[in-house]
Formats: structure tokens, sequence, C-alpha cells
């Protein structure tokens, strides 16, 4: 038990992290974790193990005899895990600290551990809030912008100054909006364009001043003749009781493979109903390209499943793409404060949200200690501190041969083009490519061979191209 309760009569449960550890560990350890009576937290040296679990230990169990109180019994499970989630994100601010990385400059050179790379500007002015971009086979491109506007940039590069004409209703608030943009990988035969979005409806509410939205994620084809939105097909527009005013995590994110199509819609904000097969939010679905639900999907048959769901227990994915080598899927989820997850996902998995997380909640508040269950999938990555990914994409072009099946990982906050190297589904090599230019919305690789960035603040479209 604790050799010392808190002095005074606070009231533990209600603090956020950072309150917790001036509270009870800043007279030891320092207010900047730097250290004092006790060792410093953040200098990455650790005497008592390093894993997250050894932390958990030292903070739970202690050390009398070094003077280190055991905090078990004070603290809860859920604040002591909070506590390791704050000292890693601690540690890692003070290793980034002073280290600076090259801000990208159009036209110069960026080196990085396998490939050196030239920042090209693409589409630099005349796009709101870009989301998605698809490549035509002319070599023209599509792009989403999340207000509701699907823009053209033709072969010779040049942004179309209206948008496509009678493209579907999008319900643009909070993160939702018009969002992905795919092309059938038959295109060139059936010019079938994809579109994810939040689909809805706003009302009144009699003696209110603001009305309210009722949306969810949906997906739609069409085709385009004549800068016009034509013959358009629902692929995904679920049952209007699962539609709620949340404006958060709406996912989209497609991806095509052997007449399927895999996209994600996100929990909605809603946590719970991530684990719950009778809706559909925090699931990736998976359907045929034309919408039909395919027999052999894991829940067909299961009593209260809805039967396009392919896995299930996911938070905020906002990347999903599949391995050229394998065909195995991968999803980034936006996680909470500190879990950001890279998962493999697998047929009728449970990828464990909200019941295990390696994140706290975004104010400093504890969520829960568990990072790992029986029956629930770990992650084959996670980040803590978050990254807030977003867009994901393995490199399958020629042009840069040491980035051959790479996986490129955008991240929002933190502002950076992530490569993974996976070897099977492990990850063996981790670096930042790109660094400070804005946030990255979307990531992927293009037919062209080059890799293309979409950014926001500024919103922009870039691309990565060889050196000479
Ligand atoms: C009364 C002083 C004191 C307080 C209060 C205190 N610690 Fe410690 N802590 C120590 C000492 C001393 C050690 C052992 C350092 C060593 O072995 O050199 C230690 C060790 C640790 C370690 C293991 C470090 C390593 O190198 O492996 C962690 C983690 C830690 N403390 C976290 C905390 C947290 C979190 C709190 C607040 C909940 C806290 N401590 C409060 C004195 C304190």
């Amino acid at each position: 038990m604790a050799a010392e309760e808190p002095a005074a009569a606070v009231d533990l449960s209600k603090m956020k992290v950072n309150e917790v550890f001036g509270h009870l560990c800043a007279t030891c350890h320092g207010k900047q974790l730097d250290g004092g009576q006790g060792g410093s937290l953040i200098d990455g040296e650790w005497k008592h193990g390093a894993s997250d679990a050894d932390l958990f230990r030292s903070i739970a169990k202690g050390n009398l005899q070094l003077g280190m109180t055991p905090w078990e019994g004070v603290l809860t499970k859920d604040q002591i895990r909070a506590l390791v989630i704050y000292i890693r994100e601690k540690e890692k601010e003070a290793r980034f600290k002073g280290l600076t990385f090259p801000v990208p400059e159009p036209g110069k050179v960026v080196k990085t551990e396998r490939e050196n790379y030239v920042f090209e500007m693409v589409v630099e002015e005349g796009l709101e809030h870009p989301w998605a971009i698809a490549f035509l086979p002319d070599g023209g491109k599509l792009v989403t912008e999340r207000p509701g506007r699907l823009r053209l940039i033709d072969a010779k590069g040049k942004l179309h100054p209206e948008a496509v004409e009678g493209t579907p209703e999008v319900m643009a608030f909070g993160q939702g909006g018009l969002l992905e943009v795919a092309v059938h990988p038959n295109y060139t035969e059936n010019g079938w364009v994809y579109l994810g979005f939040s689909d809805g409806w706003r009302e009144k509410v009699p003696g209110k001043e603001k009305s309210k939205v009722s949306a969810l994620t949906a997906v739609v084809r069409g085709r385009i003749k004549d800068h016009q939105w034509v013959d358009q097909e629902w692929i995904y527009r679920d049952d209007k009781k699962f539609y709620g005013s949340s404006g958060v995590h709406f996912g989209t994110r497609f991806v095509f493979d052997a007449g399927y199509l895999y996209f994600i819609v996100g929990e909605r904000g809603g946590l719970e109903v991530a684990q719950d097969l009778s809706m559909p939010q925090g699931k990736v679905f998976r359907l045929h390209d034309d919408g039909r639900v395919p027999t052999d999907n894991p829940f067909v048959g299961k009593d209260g499943a809805l039967p396009g769901i392919w896995s299930y227990g996911h938070r905020n994915p906002q990347g999903l793409d599949m391995d050229p080598r394998d065909g195995h899927l991968y999803d980034t989820e936006h996680g909470p404060r500190g879990g950001d997850e890279c998962n493999l996902i697998l047929p009728g998995r449970n990828y464990g949200w909200p019941v295990i997380t390696y994140g706290m909640n975004y104010n400093g508040t504890p969520m829960t200690s568990e990072t790992y269950r029986q029956g629930m999938e770990q992650p084959v990555t996670y980040w803590v501190p978050s990254i807030a990914t977003c867009g994901l994409s393995f490199y399958r072009g020629d042009r840069f041969p040491q980035w051959k099946n790479d996986l490129f990982v955008g991240a929002l906050k933190q502002k950076e083009v992530r490569r993974l190297r996976i070897i099977d589904q492990e990850v063996v090599e981790e670096e930042i490519v790109l660094k400070d230019y804005g946030r990255v919305r979307d990531v992927t690789d293009a037919p062209d061979g080059y890799l293309y960035v979409i950014l926001n603040d500024p919103d922009c479209i870039v691309r990565l191209v060889p050196q000479g």
C-alpha cells in the first residue's frame, strides 16, 4: 500500500494527467520531468526497465528503499497508464527538442535514408481543404474538397475553375464533407468514379436557432460527362437510424481488389458502438464494387450483425491500403491521445476500440489501462505520442526503387509523411521523409510513379520526384 497518501484532500480522479504529475511526482522528478531527488524521466535512460510495462510497474510498485513511492492504491491502473503515456510524450518531446527537420521547399532536394527527392508543387492555389486525389488514365486527376466539391486537374496540370456539377449533396460540418474519391480499376472500360462522404440532412428544431444535422458515411459511384456527374448509383447508404449529429470520425478511403470494395465507417465519436456488430460505426466494410454484400463476408448469417462488416472495433481510421506483395489490408487509425495505430486488417477480427487502446482522453484524463486483451488484435505498430495519422499508401512505382513496396503514412498534427518498411507483416524500418510543410491529409502513389501528398494549411498538392 502507499507509504504516503497525498497530503491535501484533492480529488485525483478528476485530475488531468499533467495535474496528477504536478501534484504527486514533480517534487521528486521535476516539473519538466528532468529529475531531482528522483531520476530524470525524459533522458531515455531507464534503470528499472524501459518498456511501458516496466514504467507501469515502477510507478505502481515503487521502490521504498530508493525512495520511490508505490502508487497503486493511491492511483487507479487507468491513471497509472495515463502517466506512462504522459511520460512517453515528454520523453519524445525532449528527444526531438532542438532537432530541426529541413522544411521542404519546392525545387530543393531533400535527402532521406534511402532516396533523395525534389519537392514539386502540383497545385498551389485554388483548392479549399483538399482531401483525396484519384488519377485518370489520361494523366488528369480528380480532387475532393471537403466543403463538397469535386475538382478536375486536366492532363496538362491545369485546375478546372469550376467544380464538377451535380455531385451529391454532402453534410459539410465538423470533419464531414466530401472526402474520398477513387476510380474503378477498370475505369477505362466502365468510367466509374467512386465518392465517399458524409450523407445526411438538416432539420429545424423548434425554439432553437441552430438546425440539427444527422449524418453518416456513404458511398456512391457515378460517371463524369462534360464536367457533369451522371449515372449515379448508391453503393453504401445505411439505415437512417444510424445517422447522428456528431461531426467526427467518418472514415471512407477506398481499396479495390478482385471486384470488392473495402472502405471505412468511423465510430462517429460513439466509442462502444465500435464493438456492436448491429451498427455500422467503427467498422471496415467489404462490398462488391456494385454495392452487393458478398456472401462469404465473415458475419453473413450471424444474428443481428450487419453483413457488410469485414472487421470491427475501429475508432477513426483515416488510411487504408493493400500490400501489393501479398494482398494484406492495412489501416491507420487516428487514436485518442497517444493511441494512433497501424493495423493489419483481417476478416472478422476485433481491433479493440474502446476496450483496449494505447491512448488516453485528449484532455489528459485516463481511459483504460488495458492495451491487450484475448480475442482482440494488437496493432502492427502504434504511436505514443500521437502523430494524427491520415492517408496511407504502399509505393508501387519504379521511380524510387529503394522505396518499392514501402508503406507511406501521413500525419496531420505532426505534419509528416513517414515511411514504414513492412516485412512479413512487421515494421522493420520507420523514417520521417517529409516534415513541417503542412498538415498531411493524404499520401498516395500514382500511376506516374511519383508520390503525391495532399496538404491542408496551406491547402495544396505536392509530389515527390526523384532527384535528377
Ligand atoms: C518521494 C520522491 C518521489 C516521488 C514523489 C515520485 N518518485 Fe518516482 N522515483 C523516485 C526515485 C528515488 C526513483 C528511483 C530512481 C533510481 O533508481 O535512481 C524513482 C523511480 C521512478 C521511475 C523509474 C525510473 C527508472 O529509471 O526506471 C518512474 C517511471 C517513476 N519514478 C515515476 C514516478 C511517477 C509517475 C510519480 C508520481 C506518480 C513518481 N515517480 C513519484 C522518487 C520519487
